[in-house]
């Protein structure tokens, strides 16, 4: 035993958490220092912190929701003709960020996808409508046509989890890259946190392992540093992070206009919102409070609020939250690094967590029996100067694939791509059949190498000689 494994059995007894070691006299020395390895990972004080405030306790929120403001946004220009010219002077600026290539896309890919129940990880996943291409195939594509477009590279960071790290990066090796280069791509591992039981004990599953899970999408802040993306970001001249989720394959991630709205705004948190569908849709609500902007989810915010209506009977909380932001770089330096006055808090999720029983061997239990602990990215804003928030329409930004039926599912998100696409035509002036429902009534896809949004559509198509004849099937590319 070394002084260093003493030192690390001295401090888990005395935090109550001696069980880890239970089986020391049974596993070879290789699997102990392996279990010590993991062991030294995990930051005491902060698990008993956490046990004590949401486990111990309900961790309920104190916030007084009687202070609580809508926050402010900027409508969209289709909307609000009064902010016409404002957008048309952002998209200036955007695109002149993105000719200097001062633009790095983030992806957060380190999710588990539990609700959709796909074995890999949810970037491989096939969204569109004819070739099945894949997410990730999506956004690579859409980077290819943007770093074209703008004459400069646009590097591209992805989080993943240990639990997909390994066939994250090999599914882009099998597709080289998707035509980027590789040294475009950066990929990284989110951090993980241990799991505790009902009385605040790690949870052992196996004989030298604990239950580790990752961190939540609000991890990727730290792990932006501690991968060491935000030092090569410097290095490369980036200076705003454009975030976005995985499983979102309508997201205008590449978008000049609110890249251009938080630079004018010289915002270090930028968000994009859409207006609620309904009073009660499950979305989180940008509000103020006490003069930071924050997202309170819907679980969180009481239904009277929620249904508030204004003088105009318009919903008063009507931003709904769709995780699509926009980091300076020297913010998230800040708000992931070593200071712990301005971390993001941790919520906690109570699981059926796989645990080994009395007889040491692995057993999934019927009821949860534990804590998982994430951090969330929203809860970044209240860090934030100057955070921008600007409206977006759901059809141009918004179909998530979540749910293996229904709401958010792969075929809610097929209409969603194929409406995208048929708006897009219309601009140009061809009619696509629809059908009762205002879906295409037939098969067919816009590839990002052709164009990314209605603007970089129209461009591309009035430059066609011979315009094509959309059926069922066509695939456009560029
Ligand atoms: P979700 O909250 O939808 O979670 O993540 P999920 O893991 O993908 O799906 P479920 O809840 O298990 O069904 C929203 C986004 O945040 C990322 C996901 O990959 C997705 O892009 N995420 C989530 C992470 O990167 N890390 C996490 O720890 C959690």
């Amino acid at each position: 035993m070394t002084q260093e494994h003493e030192s690390l059995i001295s401090a888990f007894k005395a935090r109550g958490q001696e069980h880890v070691f239970q089986y020391l006299n049974e596993i070879s020395e290789e699997e102990k220092n392996l279990l010590f390895e993991q062991l030294s990972g995990i930051d005491l004080d902060e698990v008993d912190y956490l046990v004590e405030r949401y486990v111990k306790q309900e961790g309920e929120s104190d916030l007084d929701f009687n202070k609580m403001e809508p926050s402010e946004y900027v409508p969209h220009f289709d909307k609000d003709e009064s902010v016409k010219a404002q957008w048309k002077e952002a998209k200036k600026i955007g695109e002149q960020a993105l000719r200097e290539g001062k633009v790095a896309a983030f992806t957060v890919a380190g999710g588990q996808g539990t609700r959709l129940g796909y074995n890999g990880p949810k970037g491989t996943y096939p969204v569109t409508p004819v070739r099945q291409a894949s997410l990730f195939e999506v956004f690579a594509k859409k980077i290819r046509y943007s770093a074209k477009h703008y004459g400069a590279p646009i590097h591209w960071f992805v989080m993943t989890s240990v639990v997909n790290h390994e066939q994250t990066v090999s599914f882009f090796e099998e597709n080289s890259f998707f035509g980027l280069e590789p040294e475009h791509v950066h990929f990284f591992s989110q951090g993980l946190m241990p799991a505790v039981d009902f009385e605040g004990k790690l949870i052992l599953e196996s004989k030298n392992k604990v239950v580790m899970t990752p961190d939540g999408h609000g991890g990727s802040l730290r792990a932006l540093n501690r991968s060491g993306s935000i030092a090569k970001m410097r290095e490369l001249g980036v200076e705003a992070i454009s975030y976005f989720q995985v499983d979102n394959p309508l997201v205008k991630f590449i978008d000049p206009y609110f890249i251009g709205f938080h630079l004018l705004g010289k915002s270090e948190m930028s968000s994009k919102m859409l207006a609620k569908a309904y009073a009660l849709e499950k979305v989180g609500h940008f509000c103020d409070y006490e003069g930071k902007q924050m997202v309170v989810e819907y679980s969180d915010l009481p239904n009277e609020y929620q249904e508030q209506r204004d003088d105009k009977g318009e919903l008063r909380f009507i931003a709904g939250s769709i995780a699509i932001h926009i980091f300076s770089v020297d913010f998230v330096a800040s708000v992931g690094g070593d200071d712990t006055t301005l971390s993001l808090p941790f919520h906690k999720a109570v699981k059926k967590i796989p645990q080994l029983n009395e007889a040491g061997e692995l057993e999934k239990p019927a009821e949860p029996n534990g804590v998982k602990f994430e951090m969330f990215v929203f809860d970044a804003l209240p860090f934030a100067e100057n955070p921008v928030l600007i409206e977006t329409l759901r059809e141009d930004d918004f179909s998530p694939v979540k749910n293996a039926e229904g709401v958010d599912s792969p075929e809610s998100c097929k209409d969603h791509q194929l409406q995208m696409f048929a708006k897009w035509l219309n601009a140009a002036g061809v009619k696509v059949e629809k059908d009762g429902e205002g879906v295409p009534s037939f098969d067919f896809e816009i590839d990002p190498t052709f164009a990314t949004d209605v603007d970089s559509f129209l461009e591309e198509w009035n430059q066609l000689t011979e315009k094509p004849v959309i059926v069922s099937g066509t695939v456009l590319e560029g």
